[in-house]
């Protein structure tokens, strides 16, 4: 008997750590996922940032068969061709020196913790521990990750964390001034934070940031797991900034749907890992390093940045016009493609609201609906999207 995909089903086989909305997807093409009866529904979440082609792209297809025919797995026990030309292409974009790859996001920065307190113990220094990261970030679920990601929601029930963390009051340089200090290895930024609800790390911040890293010589790290990839216009969103961090961490697109990330440092953490130091058996997936390949050529060969930024702009200005119509909602937020709409109820109502009527949109910290199109997404479809959204507003309960 066929297995049922149904709410009743994964209540009796999963643990309850997710909250899946009761749609059973079974194929996607472009901008559209489709459910069994072949009804199509826009989705504006792609993956959580993943799907930044949408579904279905020939080249990540072609690349992905035809890697797969040769061979899907061999570890890092041997060199493999793709694996090396991600990472060429990763650091010809970034002007860094070294790649290390995972499977995740929060593997990357796992990674990242790792090496900068390696870093830091080769300076001889042996309090040099602490990693500091910004209130409201979210990094991860791995447990130092989650010791970063500084909300109870996610560290309840979970403690002890991993010791020698802790968090700056987001874009406050007085809170900033005095937390870092000598015994400071790292700190995690992301410059545009996503499950926080699309805020942006302000110029001054990032001065201090870096004139208290002259002072006190820690690693600045930036986070691009969600913004990376190109999502806000630039390759990394710390581009968007005078800034140049010692390591980035880097996953969600990376492998244009398949799980891959990315740990790319400078010339200061170069030696860091030395053979046996760090590592995974599945890190650098050559599959998902061909499918992070033919990723990165198609948005610069389709100029997916520049539509990005402009289909992002377009989106806002037409969400700030529902904004004078419609007064649930309070704030809009936008970087590229990160969109993120404060509303004055939870934000899951109108993510109920917008399935209902086909449209997937997320919610996260409890009131911004979160929309993290693929850089695909046509005006058509952006329209799609805002229609649905000002119905949903107009009919609002
Ligand atoms: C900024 C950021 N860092 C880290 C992570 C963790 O990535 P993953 O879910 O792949 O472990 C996420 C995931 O949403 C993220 O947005």
């Amino acid at each position: 008997m066929a297995c049922k995909v149904n709410k009743e089903t994964e209540q009796q086989l999963f643990f309850h750590n997710y909250a899946r909305l009761p749609l059973a997807i079974t194929h996607g093409k472009g901008v559209y996922l489709y459910s069994a009866d072949g009804t199509p529904y826009l989705d504006m979440i792609s993956g959580i940032g993943v799907n930044a082609l949408g579904y279905g792209d020939s080249r990540i297809v072609g690349a992905i068969s035809q890697q797969a025919a040769k061979v899907i797995h061999a570890s890092n026990l041997f060199m493999l061709e793709p694996q090396f030309r991600l990472a060429e292409k990763l650091l010809e974009i970034s002007g860094l020196s070294k790649v290390f790859f995972a499977n995740s996001g929060t593997e990357a920065v796992e990674a990242a913790i790792k090496l900068s307190r390696k870093w830091a113990s080769l300076s001889g220094q042996n309090d040099k521990k602490e990693i500091l990261s910004l209130s409201n970030c979210f990094h991860g679920r791995t447990y130092g990750a989650m010791s970063l990601t500084a909300k109870a929601q996610y560290l309840d029930g979970f403690e002890p964390l991993l010791p020698a963390t802790g968090n700056v009051n987001f874009n406050d340089i007085d809170d900033l001034a005095a937390k870092v200090g000598d015994k400071t290895a790292a700190v995690f930024v992301e410059f545009i934070q996503g499950e926080g609800g699309i805020h942006v790390v302000s110029s001054d911040f990032i001065e201090a940031l870096k004139t208290l890293q002259e002072k006190h010589g820690f690693l600045i790290v930036a986070d691009e797991i969600q913004a990376g990839c190109g999502r806000t216009g630039k390759f990394f969103s710390y581009m968007h900034f005078d800034v140049n961090p010692d390591l980035i961490c880097l996953a969600k697109p990376l492998g244009g749907g398949l799980p891959l990330s990315a740990v790319i440092g400078n010339e200061k953490v170069r030696d860091v890992f030395t053979a046996g130091n760090h590592g995974t058996t599945f890190g650098g997936n050559p599959v998902a390093c061909a499918a992070g390949l033919a990723l990165v050529n198609a948005i610069y060969e389709d100029n997916l940045m520049e539509q990005a930024a402009e289909t992002g702009e377009w989106i806002k200005h037409a969400l700030e016009k529902l904004a004078a119509k419609h007064s649930q909602i309070q704030e809009i937020r936008q970087y590229g493609l990160m969109i993120g709409i404060t509303v004055n109820r939870e934000a899951s109502y109108y993510v109920q609201e917008a399935l209902k009527r086909k449209v997937l949109v997320n919610a996260t910290s409890r009131n911004v609906v979160r929309l993290l199109p693929p850089f695909t997404t046509s005006r058509e479809e952006a329209q799609q999207c805002i229609d649905c959204l000002d119905e949903v507003f107009s009919e609002e309960t």
